[in-house]
């Protein structure tokens, strides 16, 4: 599917990666009527294989079902109605659905990435994989192949939606602003029968717990550790002992089984303003990283691309500005929005380390605030659902 395309190939919008943020732009673009060439540097099979997390907002899901692409969610993903609270081994459910009258979905982002790859391609577009964008200079952009060729692509817009690491970010310019964390996950995929029903965030003294799903035999845990651990720090026996004293709860257990991917992920929070320069976007990732829980990551670089896709098809078909000039400023309400609430659940669920008495008995108190206020169980769930718009 690696096109050949002639040197001094022009196209209205070069996308840099073909992530969430990359293909849902394309896709959309191609919708409206407005071609784009995506050109991504790892291979098909390895983007679509990257373990990532798992929940789509409801306005991701009426995205994909409007757009035509939501068959395979609508059949394959697990309706999340609700998810569970476990302090200190209590838990309190949040009716997601009977809070907001939404439901969001389990579906892992490698699954998304595939649907859209698969309907990009079926369209007819052009997704250059083991493609290196080596240079973005005004209207020219530079491509080394797999193989060592270099192309020259001229782009009226170019849109970087490339990861946290996106280089391209460097020329926008912006001001980052940023937050670490002093936590991570230890991140685990478990060849086991679910747990429970719903999702189970749990807070313990020890440490924040989190158990997800995939499939009836296929389970998705996470267990808070240090930002320094590596996988070699964590033997079998403490990770099951760590998960059932952290995540057990009346008539819950922990379900056990073989151990097929370990990983720790980073907590960052970080966003760049503005988020555009000239004919340069981000988008996703690369204008802005969330702390995973919440998992708000890939919706967020959604709703970037649904505010960023009707500005660059008015200028394309009209040469008008004036919205895609707006990108920024119509973006960045809703980054931050995401960014307090990923903040906040994570701040409240997990234990710093060396956290005093004082900061851990005042984290639960106003865990039990929450918790125990159907304004709060409401504020929780309308915001774990996503506050976006459903229309673009
Ligand atoms: C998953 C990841 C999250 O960060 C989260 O909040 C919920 C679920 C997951 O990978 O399943």
């Amino acid at each position: 599917m690696a096109k050949h395309l002639p040197h001094g190939t022009h196209t209205p919008v070069l996308i840099i990666g073909a992530g969430p943020a990359g293909l849902t732009l394309s896709h959309l673009l191609h919708q409206a009527g407005v071609d784009s060439i995506v050109v991504e540097r790892r291979s098909r099979a390895d983007v679509e294989s990257t373990i990532r997390a798992g929940i789509l907002e409801p306005a991701t899901l009426e995205l994909m079902r409007r757009t035509g692409v939501g068959e395979r969610v609508d059949a394959e993903g697990i309706p999340e109605r609700g998810i569970e609270i476990s302090v200190n081994n209590q838990r309190t459910r949040i009716d997601l659905e009977g809070l907001t009258g939404k439901t969001a979905a389990i579906y892992p982002q490698h699954e998304y990435v595939k649907d859209f790859i698969a309907r990009r391609l079926a369209d007819g577009g052009t997704l250059l994989f083991e493609h290196t964008v080596t240079a973005v200079e005004g209207e020219v952009v530079s491509v080394e192949t797999s193989s060592g060729e270099h192309l020259s692509i001229r782009a009226d817009h170019v849109v970087a939606a490339d990861g946290s690491a996106s280089p391209w970010r460097a020329q926008v310019a912006g001001l980052r602003a940023r937050h670490e964390y002093p936590y991570a996950w230890f991140g685990l995929m478990v060849e086991a029968p679910p747990t429970h029903r719903e999702l189970i965030y749990a807070t313990h003294p020890e440490g924040f717990a989190l158990i997800s799903k995939r499939s009836d035999t296929l389970q998705r845990y996470y267990l808070q550790c240090s930002p320094e651990d590596s996988p070699e720090d964590w033997s079998e026996d403490r990770i099951w002992e760590q998960l059932h004293r952290r995540a057990d709860s009346e008539g819950i257990t922990v379900s056990e089984g073989r151990i097929t991917e370990r990983a720790v992920l980073r907590f960052r929070s970080a966003v760049t303003e503005p988020m555009q320069r000239g004919n340069l976007y981000l988008a996703g990732d690369a204008a802005h990283t969330v702390p995973p829980t919440g998992a708000k990551g890939l919706n967020l670089a959604v709703a970037d691309v649904q505010v960023l896709a009707p500005g660059l098809v008015r200028a394309v078909q009209t040469g008008e500005r004036d919205l895609l000039d707006k990108y920024t400023e119509l973006a960045l309400p809703h980054v931050w929005r995401a960014q307090q609430f990923s903040w906040w659940m994570s701040s409240l669920l997990h234990a710093a380390e060396g956290e005093s008495p004082f900061s851990a008995r005042r984290r639960v108190a106003q865990l039990h605030s929450v918790l125990e206020s159907e304004a709060g169980r409401r504020f929780l769930a309308e915001q774990y659902v996503g506050t976006r718009a459903q229309e673009v």
